[in-house]
């Protein structure tokens, strides 16, 4: 357990509700100002969802619904605080599936109704975006690339509310990508890992798959082309043998991490060009993906070639948790940007609002 916060220190309750985890936190921060997380609950619903390839949105409205209170009262519990001691509470109000949004939110704003406290209402984007301030004390602007489920973006964070999106998958996000590769191969849900263990036992070079968007000039990603072309090579050697999934799932996540390290490539090159005065430049990542060992070492080649720290979160923090809802729920109250208790949930709402929609870009997936 970390020192608890101090006294006067704001304490922040996050709640998220987005997708299939329940989760719920409280966060502040320590004499120095430095952030700490004192309890951080994940109740995944993965269960629930296995027996039908994907997240089901009414069973997880429901399986939120059944879990929130419990959740919310074991973070308290693990924080050894009681709802006396917090004072603004957050939430996730999107973007994702809307009945779960509902519960957390009115969870949230029950509580802060109640203790007549500030209510945040966070964009759960905006909690992955900001996580590297929250784990490394990451100081504004740094650039970022979010790998989930459902986003596959790079965005330059300014500041609480100020991103600046340069890229974006036009099609599947690369969470998706590997999901449905799984799937085709009959390996387990979630597929990600899935597919970097039996990838481990695979010859990545057996298997000739494109490089999505290799030396394209526009920062986006695609990644629906890779997935079709794993499909025909499956059709054309089935029934496939367990080196033949090893193999082609070494092969598509070696172009996975090719197309993510070309990409990453350009930004930071355009990143050094615009920001030359930034003595140490960053690169952090955030979503389940960047968990991959394949795509975090082409990350840090080339990071290291560019010159550029690489940050990467703790895998529990990369991925869905109620931490960075608090601590996004943090900065916004610090920076005097409390929300009514009107506050609407989002299902879909762009974090740079001002960037062109994208085709696609990522939503078709079940975390999107
Ligand atoms: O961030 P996350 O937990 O949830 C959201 O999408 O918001 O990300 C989940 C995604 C899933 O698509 C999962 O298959 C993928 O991250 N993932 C991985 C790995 N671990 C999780 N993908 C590739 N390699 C992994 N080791
Ligand atoms: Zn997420």
């Amino acid at each position: 357990m970390p020192d608890p916060a101090s006294p006067s220190a704001p304490l922040v309750l996050g709640i998220e509700t987005s997708c299939d985890e329940t989760a719920a936190s409280v966060v502040g921060r320590d004499a120095s100002g430095r952030a700490v997380i004192l309890s951080n609950v994940v109740l995944s619903q993965i269960d629930e969802h296995a027996a039908f390839g994907g997240v089901v949105p009414e069973i997880a409205a429901r399986a939120h619904a059944d879990a929130i209170e419990g959740v919310i009262g074991a973070a308290l519990t693990q924080a050894r605080v009681t709802l006396g001691r917090i004072d603004a509470v957050a939430a996730t109000v999107g973007p994702g599936l809307v009945g779960g949004l509902i519960v957390g939110a009115l969870a949230g704003k029950a509580i802060a109704a109640s203790r007549g406290l500030p209510f945040l209402a966070v964009n759960h984007l905006e909690g992955h975006a900001l996580t590297p301030r929250l784990t490394d004390g990451v100081p504004y602007p740094y650039l970022m690339l979010l790998v989930s489920g459902g986003h596959t973006q790079i965005l330059l964070v300014s500041g609480v509310g100020r991103f600046e999106r340069w890229g974006s998958t036009i099609d599947d996000a690369l969470g998706e990508a590997f999901d449905k590769t799984a799937k085709l191969l009959g390996l387990a849900s979630p597929g990600g890992p899935a597919v970097e263990r039996r990838a481990a036992g695979g010859d990545a070079e057996r298997f000739p798959l494109p490089r999505p968007m290799r030396g394209e000039r526009r920062l986006d990603f695609s990644f629906s082309g890779l997935k079709t072309a794993v499909r025909q090579t499956a059709e054309r050697h089935a029934p496939l043998s367990p080196q033949d999934v090893d193999d082609l799932c070494a092969a598509f996540q070696r172009a996975a991490a090719l197309s993510i390290a070309d990409r990453i490539t350009l930004a930071l090159q355009r990143y050094r060009e615009e920001r030359p005065e930034l003595a140490e430049p960053v690169l952090a990542v955030a979503g389940g993906v960047a968990a991959n060992r394949a795509i975090r070492r082409g990350l840090e080649d080339v990071c290291a070639r560019a010159g550029v720290r690489l940050v990467t979160p703790p895998l529990s923090l990369c991925t869905d948790n109620g931490a960075m809802i608090a601590y996004a729920g943090l900065e916004r109250l610090e920076a005097g940007l409390a929300d009514g208790l009107d506050a609407a949930v989002r299902p879909r709402w762009p974090l740079d609002e001002r960037a062109a929609p994208v085709i696609g870009s990522g939503r078709r997936g079940a975390k999107a």
